[in-house]
């Protein structure tokens, strides 16, 4: 089965409102021939507003790079997933490795996250994958599933995972340091993820849930990931900052 592919932008805390205004209107000009295949750029939180109205009815979604949990009320701070949908956002990037790292988040925020966030109707993308010291003591697989698990721990216990569902392997040692995962170190832990869906929700749901890579992607290495039978798409930082960069992703 085909999944229909995702080309997703994190410009994580990059830009001047004027660049980004300039790289989104590029990206809409030069991707209005593309229909097969849905791309969404996740811009800083004080870009979404403007942003919106930069893509406006392009058909390119917009995200955000992350979200809190309750919906309202006195949390210094923080931005609720109904303030994003209200500036047009879509999709929200969840537990991205820096959000873990740099700031400590843990599985239980992260699963309060991505239960509110399909609750109020945003799609969210949740990140996993594994640091290089984990990696080479061969414990890629057991972090995977603990990541899963936890983050994953209200669909567990109701039994149900949307099918539009997204989750994105990123390997925290291809992270911004240009060393890709090369296709098939990619390709084994993405259907290890998407067995482990079909053993907790079923072969139907398995099949749709889309499971992006990211970590150091670019125009180079773009076409050989999206050959693996279970990349169906990616997860940009670094090369999407740059049109010409992204396009030729978005291109592949
Ligand atoms: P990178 O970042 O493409 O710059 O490696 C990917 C990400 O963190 O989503």
């Amino acid at each position: 089965m085909k999944r229909r592919p995702i080309i997703a932008g994190n410009w994580k805390m990059n830009l001047n409102l004027k660049e980004a205004i300039n790289l989104a209107e590029t990206i809409v000009k030069g991707s209005l021939d593309i229909e097969d295949r849905d791309i969404i750029i996740f811009p800083p939180f004080t870009y979404l507003y403007p942003m919106n109205h930069v893509i406006n009815s392009s058909g390119i979604f917009l995200g955000a790079q992350n979200m809190y949990w309750e919906i309202t009320g006195a949390f210094t701070g923080e931005i609720s997933g109904i303030m994003l949908k209200d500036v047009g956002c879509t999709h929200v990037i969840l537990g991205h490795s820096e959000r873990r790292t740099i700031f400590h988040e843990s599985d239980e925020e992260i699963a309060n996250k991505i239960k509110t966030a399909i609750e109020i109707g945003l799609y969210p993308i949740l990140c996993v994958g594994e640091n290089l010291e984990q990696r080479k003591i061969g414990k890629t697989f057991e972090i995977i599933t603990h990541q899963l698990n936890s983050s994953l721990k209200y669909m567990l216990d109701s039994k149900h995972m949307p099918p539009s569902f997204i989750i994105a392997y990123e390997p925290i040692w291809a992270i911004g340091t240009g060393h890709t995962a090369t296709p098939d170190q990619a390709q084994e832990v993405h259907i290890f993820i998407r067995n482990w869906i079909k053993k907790e929700f079923g072969d139907k749901i398995a099949n749709s849930v889309r499971i992006l890579y990211g970590g150091s992607v670019k125009p180079e290495n773009i076409k050989e990931l999206m050959a693996e039978e279970d990349i169906d798409g990616v997860l940009v930082g670094g090369a999407s900052l740059k049109a010409d960069s992204f396009l030729k992703i978005i291109r592949f």
